[in-house]
Order: C-alpha cells, then structure tokens, then sequence
C-alpha cells in the first residue's frame, strides 16, 4: 500500500516514529482534508491531513456508531513547502456493498461509507465524473473575475460542489479526471488583480493554501463517497509550467498529488496515483496518466508542455500495465470497461495526437466501453469511435468518447473550435459533471447536469449486445 514516494518520506522520519510518545490531540492534530477512496471490495482506504505527524494515524470503524474496530499505518508524510502531513489508511476485513461508519482519529465527526459490490453483482448503480474544478470563492471560481480571465458564476449559481452535494444519495463514487485542485492559477490570479499577494515574494506560498482549501472544500463529498482521481497538467507545478524560481522543491513533478492521494494502485498492479483499476459491481475502472510515461507524453521533458516532470517509471510500464489490465478482465463478471485520462483525442478543439497514439490501439483492441476525458472545458459528448470513423451507440465495436472539463475553475470556459469535429454528437459550454447509471449488462447511461440550476442538459444511452453472469 505504500508508493515509493510514502515509503521514502517514512524513512526520512522513522526515527522520530520510534522516539514518538502516544498521540495527544489537540487542534494540529485534527483531521482535515478528510478523503474516501475505493480499495478492493472488502476495504477502503481513508485519508486526511493534519498539521504535524501522526505516530501511527488511525481510524475508528465499525457496522454501528460505536466503532468497535481500529486500523493504523505508518504513512504520514509531508514535503518541503508543505504546511500539511498526510495520513493514509486502509480498512481492511470489510464486507462488500456494506455501509460503515468511521472517525479518523482526533476528531469529533463520525462519517459513513458503503464498500464497492463485488464483481459481477448485477445491481444498477449510479457513478459521477467531473473534470477540472478547483475551488470556489475568493481564490477560485466566484461571481467576479481578474484581467484575463472569463465566465464568472452568476449571482445565485450553484457550484458544481453544491450541485454534487444536493444529487449526494444518488452516486456511489466520484471520479474527478484530473486538473483538480488549480492551486497553480495562484500567479494568474494575482498578476489579473483577482488574488491579493500573500507575500510580495510569496514564490508558491498561495499554491499550498488553495490546496488546502480545495480539499477542505470537497470534503463533505469526499469524507463520504470514494473521491477517485486522474491526474492533470494542472497537478505538475506550482506555477502551470516549471519556473524553478518560482516554485520551491515540494512544488514540482506532480510532489503534492502524489503525496495526497492514495488510489489503489496497490491491489491493481498500478503505479501510485497514475495508473490503477479497481471493480465494482458490473463495471472494471481503469485510470490512465495522459500527462507523463509514453512516447511525447505532453509534460515530460520533449513533450509539449513546459511542466518539466516525470516520468515515473521505466519506459513502455504504463503501457505493458494497461495492456495486462485489459486482458485480465472478466467481461461476464464486470461486462463494462469504463476507462479516464485527462487529455482528450476526439475534441473540437485542439486533440492530443500523442495520446490517442499510445492508448487508443489498446482500447480498442480489448473492447472498452467509454472513455472519458477532461482538459478542455466544456461538456462534449461524441459517437463511439474507431479511429477517426463515428459508429453509433446502438451496438459499436468502438469505445464511446465522453470530455467534461467543465466542473468550474477560476479560468472560465473554453470556446470549442467550429466546424465541430464529425464526430461531435452534442456540445455544452456551461459548468457542470456527468451522472452515469450503470442499468444492467446491456445498457449505460449518461446524464450532463448544469452546476448552477441542477437541470439535465443532455443524456444519451450506450447499448451493448451480449450476455454476462451477473448475480
Ligand atoms: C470539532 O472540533 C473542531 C476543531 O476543534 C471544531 O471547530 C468543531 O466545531 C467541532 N465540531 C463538533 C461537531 O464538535
Ligand atoms: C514573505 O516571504 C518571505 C520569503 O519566503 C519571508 O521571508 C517573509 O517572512 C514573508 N513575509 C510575510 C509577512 O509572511
Ligand atoms: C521565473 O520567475 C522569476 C520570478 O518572477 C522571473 O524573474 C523569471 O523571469 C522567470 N523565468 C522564466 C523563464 O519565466
Ligand atoms: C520526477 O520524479 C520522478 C520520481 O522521483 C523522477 O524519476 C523524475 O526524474 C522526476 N522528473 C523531473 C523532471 O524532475
Ligand atoms: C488510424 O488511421 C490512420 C489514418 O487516418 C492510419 O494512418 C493509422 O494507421 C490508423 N491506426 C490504426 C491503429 O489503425
Ligand atoms: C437493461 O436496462 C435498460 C434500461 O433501463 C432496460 O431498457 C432493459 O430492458 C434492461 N435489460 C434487461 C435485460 O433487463
Ligand atoms: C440551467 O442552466 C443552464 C446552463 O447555464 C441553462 O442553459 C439553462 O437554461 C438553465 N435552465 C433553467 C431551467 O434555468
């Protein structure tokens, strides 16, 4: 369960771990940020953040209020510039599809969770996806924008986290494809007149406080439902694009989003918060890493980006990982392969060739489903697609190609390039996520829901001809 990264931060301080007494608490002990992800069908991995480290965090779980039962780790860590540790745990022992409730340790709220049905249950289920959100209100997303900047909220507008927040009972999970915090637009904001500078010199010190916020402000969605994430250009630095200067060491190659999650790479053969898969019930989960470990990947060196990061691991893993994943499904058990990076190749705007070159030929090859994307920032729902050529919903060999980058963001939204690509079924630029309701072995659903009003702008139902085992 440990990444590389975890692992190295705990050597870097076993020896205050051996030293430590037992945990007092008090307010930097706290629990924040508190953070829910899928692990296998029997257990779940909670995260949070505090102001010190913890000795050995841990959460208080069980089937009723009393939360008989306790897990630890040793994994609380932090990096330079950080003003947080992160605290990582994973409840093991669970029953699957199984409601618990849990209080990380130092705090005074109990919260709720329910487990992942196990594969090949054939129970409809509902799941939302969102892309490129970062925060709302002073240093995000609000009803007034800085020079440069476009597309404010109007008076009385939702946010897509309210939105989420009133639809809360109906999705089991999210899975927010990347570009998630937007701490990064700190510099944009301040050199547009938005932000006032923390410091003259603050060089990244506003980097860390939106991530704090952000994941302050997701909370009371991720503190309850799995907050699964993809990773996005916008995680790499601390300043959209690679100023030494600029930022300070914890603020480079993607430091803080590996420090902050912890997706189950560890029960699926991935690597860390790159790339991993999980189950539940009819449905295989695969997130891929559009931004780092391929042939021109955009924010590596020689890519096309200026994000200087990565990669993560020797050439061709990523791949030789997706293709295993692929093969390894059972498609009786879990008849829909549902796959998300960030950077979209079906786009009417500008399409990013080097990823279509090095995922494409697999999702195909292996029959996914759909395929989702963010980084562009409107709503864009296409045919299934096979190469270039637009096949229908009724029975496509091809994937299906979803993009929503459109779940808010200081920046506004982007304007689509016209004419559509052919491909383009229906397009929204308004802020909103996707509401997906998984039927049966057959059928799959898309909702598009505007933020601001909750109304459904746009759905479409994906068929598939086949029989499954399902139970
Ligand atoms: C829990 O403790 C925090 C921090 O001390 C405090 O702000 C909050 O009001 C408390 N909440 C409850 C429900 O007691
Ligand atoms: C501003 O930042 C500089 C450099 O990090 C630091 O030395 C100084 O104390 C900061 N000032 C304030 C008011 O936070
Ligand atoms: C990096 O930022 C520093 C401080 O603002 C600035 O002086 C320098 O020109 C920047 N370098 C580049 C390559 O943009
Ligand atoms: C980013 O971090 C990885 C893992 O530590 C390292 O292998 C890679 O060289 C780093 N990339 C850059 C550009 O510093
Ligand atoms: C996709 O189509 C292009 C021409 O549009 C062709 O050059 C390429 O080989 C095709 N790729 C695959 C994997 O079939
Ligand atoms: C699967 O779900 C769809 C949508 O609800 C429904 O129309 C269809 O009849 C279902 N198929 C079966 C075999 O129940
Ligand atoms: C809801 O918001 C969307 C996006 O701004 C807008 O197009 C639509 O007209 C609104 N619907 C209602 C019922 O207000």
């Amino acid at each position: 369960m440990l990444s590389a990264f975890q692992a190295t931060a705990i050597l870097a301080f076993a020896s205050s771990v051996l030293a430590a007494p037992a945990q007092v608490c008090n307010d930097a002990t706290y629990p924040t940020q508190i953070r829910l992800a899928y692990s296998n069908d029997r257990a779940m991995a909670v995260s949070w953040n505090t102001k010190i480290k913890m000795t050995k965090p841990t959460v208080a779980w069980g089937p009723d209020t009393h939360m008989r039962d306790s897990a630890d780790s040793d994994v609380s860590t932090t990096y330079q510039s950080s003003t947080t540790w992160n605290n990582h745990v994973v409840i093991e022992g669970l029953n699957p599809d199984t409601k618990y409730y849990y209080s990380p340790e130092c705090g005074n709220v109990t919260y709720t969770f329910t487990t992942a049905r196990t594969e090949g249950r054939g129970t409809p289920y509902q799941f939302a996806m969102i892309g490129d959100m970062g925060t709302f209100g002073p240093d995000g997303l609000s009803t007034t924008v800085g020079k440069g900047a476009a597309n404010p909220l109007a008076p009385g507008d939702l946010t897509t986290i309210q939105s989420l927040s009133a639809r809360i009972d109906d999705f089991d999970l999210v899975w927010h494809v990347g570009d998630i915090a937007y701490a990064d637009a700190w510099l944009k904001e301040e050199n547009g007149g938005y932000a006032a500078p923390l410091n003259t010199s603050d060089f990244g010190m506003e980097y860390e406080k939106i991530l704090n916020d952000f994941y302050v402000e997701i909370q009371p969605i991720s503190a309850v439902k799995p907050y699964m994430v993809a990773v996005g250009n916008h995680e790499a630095n601390c300043d959209n694009g690679a100023n030494f200067t600029i930022c300070p060491q914890g603020q480079l190659n993607f430091t803080g989003y590996r420090a902050h999650w912890n997706m189950p790479f560890y029960k699926s053969g991935g690597l860390e918060n790159f790339w991993y898969s999980w189950n539940h019930g009819m449905v295989h989960y695969i997130t891929f890493n559009t931004e780092t470990d391929f042939l021109n990947a955009p924010d590596q060196p020689g890519g096309e980006g200026v994000e200087d990061a990565g990669p993560f691991a020797p050439f061709g893993a990523q791949l030789a990982w997706l293709k295993a994943d692929l093969a390894a499904v059972d498609r009786k058990r879990t008849p829909w392969v549902i796959a998300a990076g960030h950077r979209p190749w079906y786009v009417s705007t500008t399409e990013y060739i080097e990823c279509q070159v090095a995922f494409e030929p697999l999702l195909l090859e292996y029959g996914v489903d759909l395929v989702l994307h963010g980084h562009k920032h409107f709503y864009e729902r296409h045919s299934a697609i096979d190469n270039g050529t637009a096949q229908d919903l009724n029975n496509p060999t091809a994937p299906w190609y979803i993009v929503n980058g459109a779940a808010g963001h200081y920046d506004g939204l982007d304007t689509p390039t016209l004419p559509l690509v052919p491909t383009s079924r229906d397009i929204i630029v308004a802020y909103g996520w996707s509401l997906f309701t998984v039927h049966n072995c057959t059928h799959l659903t898309t909702e598009f829901i505007a933020s601001g009003n909750n109304t459904i702008l746009d759905t479409a139902t994906l068929y598939k001809d086949r029989t499954c085992a399902l139970n």
